[in-house]
């Protein structure tokens, strides 16, 4: 038996998940089941539904979607999943929960080198793993991801889980461009120099800049564009006031990009609708909304950067492929144990 839409969101709403409720066999909807924040979408729900008339309903959890449509089975309500990171989107399709998408549209806006060859996921936006640094007290205006493991940044150093699927892509990047062994090296070098146990978001780590508890941190560069434009919690501006972004590797491969992208369900209840919302989120105004409330980078040719992205300086992305960076994933999951990153500095 299907499940009702209504069902499945007043469980999940019990489950304490973030959800909007919908008339259970409205015929325009579609379900979204998101690891992308509510408050980062919806500007974007709200445009598509202007356009099409076609209401939408989330599920938000920051873990275990993929694994929960594929427990949900045919009977999901789920249409697409949007998440964030290649490890995510690969994985969704390893998971065997996703089909193809098969649109002019889409093959039209998206560059093929961020969408799945057989259509499974697309990308939609692009996003750059920075180091935020004090501006008090970090004089250079280069960095290499290299660097992080030099003595000079002992007791220096803020960064979020090893385990997170931000910093995993990072070390993942590492492995395929110097090997196991040296990344391994690096990583133990990098958690020696750091100022405490990896915890918290990336927006924490520039809160401990500011606090003076560390001098630069690894995080994504969207958080800084909103923490400047933090109305909700005006302090988050000082914390941005108080660094600023280097682009690692700008001379020489370029900083690691990690990609927020679209499944479509395998066994989509509202497939048309899905279908329709896909091609809207790569349509140049969505991919503008993206650009200019989201502060990431868009992947459709022709739309601009936004003014505010372009002040933190010129991205110049590493062109290392995404399966490259997803098929290095679990040995990078592997050295964080290894060292035993997220135990923080050895001595
Ligand atoms: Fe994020």
């Amino acid at each position: 038996m299907r499940y009702t839409i209504r069902a499945i969101l007043s469980a999940a709403t019990l489950a304490g998940i973030a959800s909007t409720s919908a008339p259970a066999f409205a015929a325009d909807e579609v379900n979204i089941y998101s690891y992308r924040q509510p408050f980062l979408i919806q500007p974007l729900l709200d445009a598509f539904t202007a356009e099409t008339g076609v209401k939408t309903n989330v599920v938000f959890a920051s873990k275990g979607l993929g694994e929960r449509i594929a427990a949900e089975g045919e009977n999901s309500p789920a249409d697409v999943l949007l998440t964030v990171d290649i490890g995510r989107l690969d994985g969704a399709k390893q998971l065997g929960v996703t089909q193809p998408v098969n649109s002019d549209v889409v093959t039209e806006n998206i560059p093929a080198q961020f969408r799945d060859p057989e259509g499974h996921w697309i990308g939609l936006t692009n996003r750059a793993r920075v180091i935020y640094a004090s501006r008090d007290r970090v004089d250079q205006d280069s960095i290499t991801y290299e660097e992080l493991s030099d003595p000079k940044w002992k007791g220096r150093l803020c960064t979020r889980s090893g385990q997170h699927v931000y910093t995993i892509g990072l070390i993942a990047s590492m492995v395929a461009h110097h090997g196991a062994e040296e990344t391994e090296e690096w990583l133990a070098g990098v958690r020696d120099n750091l100022a405490r146990k990896p915890a918290g978001n990336d927006r924490a780590q520039v809160k401990a800049i500011y606090a003076g508890e560390c001098d630069i941190s690894l995080g994504n560069t969207y958080y800084m564009g909103k923490m400047e434009t933090n109305d909700k919690e005006p302090e988050q501006k000082e914390w941005a006031k108080s660094v600023r972004i280097l682009f690692p590797n700008s001379d020489d491969r370029g900083s690691h990009v990690n990609l927020a992208g679209i499944v479509l369900t395998k066994h989509a209840p509202n497939k048309d609708n899905a279908v329709k919302l896909i091609e809207f989120l790569t349509s140049a105004k969505a991919q503008e909304i993206y650009a200019e409330t989201n502060f990431e980078y868009p992947v459709t040719p022709g739309v601009a950067v936004s003014e505010r992205v372009q002040s933190w300086g010129e991205l110049k992305p590493d062109s290392l492929s995404l399966s490259d960076i997803a098929e290095n994933r679990k040995t990078a999951s592997e050295l964080v144990d290894k060292v035993g990153f997220d135990d923080g500095p050895a001595s």
